[in-house]
């Protein structure tokens, strides 16, 4: 069974006394959320702990949004696994775009950061994704393809989520069709040895879009950007029909 597990990454948004105001807003609108699904917020490290300590007896998942590959070290502004895993961190994303895109992350790094991060017991969550530059020149599956080969070398896949994110879909409020995210996520679910991952669509996800993506049959949940800064929206996309 591919578990539904829907997360917003709050990327570099809020304070800790931000976070914990968005709580007041979303929680409440949890109480007929299905238990069918996981919800993730995956939120800047400042925050954490205080979103650890107002999570108890909720639904809610706390994730982080990086983690490094030792567990301790001279490594000036990383954090280590243990340091995540001990404040009830569950998720952390791994190989997001803009890591790779404005932080020199590379495949290499992201791989030893997944097995890292699953080595302490965290779930990670792998984002893939092609450019606009790739999509338009045919390249979309051969570069995804090449990263999954990469990224998931001798990494478990019982214990990972994967996120196809389309990087011109991110922040830009073009979401990818459903029909073709959908189509995408079965070639990305072709090359996994098992195929009960869950793999998300992220790019662009709103409350608009949410019920139709969530409709396709190979789509297991939704990495949220901008949409889940506010309570009421991510709110009604963690209540998706
Ligand atoms: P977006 O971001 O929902 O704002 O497009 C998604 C992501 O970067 O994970």
């Amino acid at each position: 069974m591919r578990k539904i597990v829907i997360a917003g990454n709050w990327k570099m948004y809020k304070t800790q006394a931000e976070a914990l105001e968005f709580l007041q807003g979303f929680l409440p609108q949890l109480t007929e959320t299905p238990e069918d699904r996981e919800v993730v917020l995956c939120a800047p490290f400042t925050a954490l702990v205080s979103l650890s300590q107002n999570l108890h007896g909720s639904l809610v998942r706390l994730g982080a949004q990086n983690v490094h590959w030792e567990s301790a070290g001279a490594y000036t502004g990383e954090i280590a696994p243990s340091m995540l895993t001990e404040i009830g961190v569950r998720y952390v994303i791994v190989g997001h775009s803009e890591r790779r895109q404005y932080f020199g992350e590379t495949d290499e790094t992201v791989n030893l950061r997944l097995k890292a991060a699953q080595a302490a017991g965290l779930l990670p969550i792998l984002c893939v994704g092609e450019t606009k530059q790739q999509r338009d020149s045919g390249e979309t599956e051969a570069i995804i393809f090449n990263q999954l080969e990469k990224d998931l070398k001798a990494v478990d896949q019982q214990n990972l989520v994967i996120a196809y994110e389309p990087i011109w879909a991110i922040g830009t409020g073009d979401t990818c069709e459903s029909v073709e995210a959908n189509r995408v996520i079965g070639l990305i679910r072709s090359r996994l040895t098992n195929p009960n991952v869950s793999i998300q669509y992220g790019g662009s996800v709103k409350p608009e879009n949410i019920d139709e993506i969530m409709a396709q049959p190979e789509i297991n949940g939704a990495l949220v950007g901008g949409a889940s800064l506010q309570p009421d929206s991510f709110a009604r996309i963690v209540n998706f029909k």
